[in-house]
């Protein structure tokens, strides 16, 4: 192509990271950015006034839908990207999505539809596989550092308590107040999926008891555990949510044939990565421990080091991958990976909401699994679920008051996008 791509960014505060991107990347440009929130469009007017740049800004998504573009990021609410993405994709457009893939196990079949009669790419931006510490360890597993994999762990702790109004700005409906515990799985589940190359096949879920605090910040679900098993026997340990920790932590863990390799958990005590390998002496090995650094474009990954130096590669490899470059076309993280990490935690709250019964997985490469999942829209947000409508928690719960989200607006308005220090004082639910 002798001209960049021309990209566009749906949902301005976490696609921000994606327009920083796109500000500096040499095969392509941002050419409009929606967003019903002003504030964010101003912000990007600036920039771009700044910088010299043309960037088209819309407060609503047909407008934008219409405009020329080559590809878009959807960076919009975590529960709404695939009928957006399916949208672009029968235009046209590239996509590249931000977590999650999908709603449902309805929409994961017709996203994965959707890009096969596109023939356009879809990428995944699950910045969790390309952290400096994750992407090193899918490197080292591809050369056999470790061996053939027999159980692995993937874990993504985030108290958000604090920072609830920054995220949530006291919409009862937002989709983090509505999301259930093993719905955004996809940073823990992630990297096991990339790193080993594997597929699940089962899933069993476990949901921890809310946190107390939860409910007078606007949500009751607690967190989510998804024991799956690989399609090589191999078990792997999912854990994520607002479990009680500080810093929050993106470890992983990976037990092999041959060794062994992971995360040291509180960073600042040890090496981010350390790996054990046997000699030829059973139980006589050597340890490996260093802190990784990017390895792929290094100077460009090093401006873009948030999220433990990822934030440039899903962008990146999205841009790259379009243009035919193999080494994106390797690491950009495809429809069928997105979809086995997405629908682990949908079908792990089946599982729990039955007794933590096992779940198959099904392989939705193969058109002939698809029909089983064809109408299946059960979720939490009513008018995708219908009458398939699935409580927010397994825990009991009432619904929680208004009082409540006013408490948390006022946080975010009022008080200017404060943390918040202590939930609503008082019962946070109706009698
Ligand atoms: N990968 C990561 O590290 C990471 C970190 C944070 C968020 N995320 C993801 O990024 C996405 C966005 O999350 P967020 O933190 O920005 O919060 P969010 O979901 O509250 O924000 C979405 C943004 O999109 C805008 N938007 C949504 N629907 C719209 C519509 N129909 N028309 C116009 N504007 C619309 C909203 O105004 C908002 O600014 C989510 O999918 C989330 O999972 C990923």
């Amino acid at each position: 192509m002798d001209r960049k791509l021309r990209i566009g960014v749906f949902g301005g505060y976490r696609g921000h990271t994606m327009i920083n991107v796109l500000y500096a990347h040499p095969h392509a440009e941002l050419v409009a950015v929606c967003d019903k929130y002003q504030p964010l469009l101003d912000k990007v007017r600036t920039e771009a006034e700044e910088k010299g740049m043309n960037v088209a800004l819309f407060n609503n998504f047909e407008d934008f839908f219409n405009y020329d573009m080559d590809a878009v990021i959807l960076a919009n609410y975590a529960n709404e990207h695939a009928p957006f993405a399916i949208r672009c994709l029968d235009k046209g457009m590239h996509v590249l999505t931000e977590v999650l893939p999908c709603e449902t196990m309805a929409q994961a079949v017709e996203l994965i539809e959707a890009v096969e009669r596109s023939g356009k790419v879809y990428a995944y931006a699950e910045n969790y596989c390309y952290m400096n510490h994750s992407f090193e360890m899918w490197r080292r597993y591809e050369e056999g550092a470790i061996g053939e994999v027999t159980y692995c762990e993937g874990e993504y702790i985030h108290d958000c308590s604090a920072i609830w109004p920054n995220i949530t700005y006291g919409e009862r409906d937002h989709w983090r107040n509505r999301m259930y515990a093993t719905f955004y799985c996809t940073h823990s589940i992630g990297p096991m999926l990339t790193v080993t190359g594997r597929r699940p096949v089962q899933v069993v879920g476990f949901e921890t008891p809310p946190d107390p605090c939860s409910a007078g910040l606007g949500t009751v679900a607690g967190s989510g555990i998804e024991m799956i098993t690989l399609d090589n026997g191999a078990i792997a340990r999912s854990v994520h949510g607002g479990l009680k920790r500080e810093p929050s932590s993106t470890a992983y863990m990976f037990y092999g044939t041959k060794g062994m390799m992971e995360t040291a958990r509180f960073k600042e005590e040890n090496k981010r990565f350390n790996l054990y390998r046997e000699s030829d002496k059973l139980c006589i090995g050597d340890w490996e421990k260093y802190d990784p650094e990017p390895v792929i474009e290094a100077d460009m990954a090093k401006k873009f080091a948030s999220h433990g130096g990822a934030d440039l590669y899903a962008t990146h490899f999205f841009i790259e991958k379009i243009l035919g470059n193999p080494v994106a076309e390797k690491y950009s993280i495809d429809v069928y990976r997105a979809v086995d990490m997405g629908i682990c935690g949908i079908l792990a709250y089946r599982s729990i909401l039955n007794g933590n019964v096992p779940i198959a997985v099904p392989n939705l490469r193969n058109p002939e699994e698809r029909d089983a999942w064809r109408n299946d829209h059960a979720c939490t947000t009513p008018e995708v679920a219908g009458d398939q409508l699935l409580p927010p928690s397994s825990f009991p719960s009432k619904r929680i008051k208004d009082e409540v989200y006013d408490y948390v607006r006022d946080i975010w308005v009022k008080d200017n996008h404060a943390n918040a220090e202590h939930p609503y004082p008082g019962n946070p639910f109706e009698e």
